[in-house]
């Protein structure tokens, strides 16, 4: 079976919590699809096919995650790279589309990877530490602003792509 890393990095869970929705489309696509935080990996060749996503702060991706591109672009360029990151919050987060961060952009195109998805983010008071997080999460930008179905409908398509891409 072809084996799909689904590597995540956030802070508070809600980005893993996306890749692993994406993990199980994907195994209904037929893929073993391995859902990894980002700094628990250490390569790529195992896998015929990668997805990557970042929580995003400060306009920023998690280090985590941009380390695993920067230490794997070799193997990255080999194989076809799907990235998303998870962040806008509050009213129009579901449409909203954030460009990459310069850096990440710099190497998503050496890697030539897919475009980027944005999928809106998770603010839960409950969760926020220091005081960003609980004054963002004190407003209107509190909530779970996660489209499941844009983001199964994301995933549905990176499966039928995989699919087409990859001998099985
Ligand atoms: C301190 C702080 C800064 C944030 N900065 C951004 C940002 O620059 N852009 C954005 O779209 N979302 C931003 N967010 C929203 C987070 O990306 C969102 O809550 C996301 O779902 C967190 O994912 P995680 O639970 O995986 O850490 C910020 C959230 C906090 C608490």
């Amino acid at each position: 079976m072809t084996a799909v890393l689904v590597a995540y990095a956030g802070k508070t869970g809600g980005t893993r919590e996306i890749a692993e929705v994406i993990a199980v489309v994907l195994r209904e696509h037929g893929l073993d699809a391995r859902v990894r935080d980002a700094a628990d990996v250490t390569g790529v060749e195992e896998y015929s096919a990668v997805v990557l996503g970042s929580a995003l702060y400060f306009h920023r991706w998690r280090p985590e995650a941009v380390r695993l591109l920067e230490h794997n672009v070799e193997a990255l360029t080999r194989r076809p790279v799907w990235l998303f990151h998870s962040g806008p919050c509050g009213p129009g987060a579901s449409t909203a589309r954030v460009s990459l961060p310069a850096r990440v952009a710099l190497l998503a195109a050496r890697i030539d990877a897919e475009r980027t998805a944005t999928f809106g983010g998770r603010l839960d008071p409950g969760r926020a530490r220091g005081i960003v997080a609980r004054l963002l999460s004190s407003g209107r930008m509190a909530g779970d602003f996660r489209d499941w179905d844009r983001i199964r409908a994301w995933a549905r398509d990176v499966g039928r792509r995989v699919r087409t891409r990859v001998p099985l």
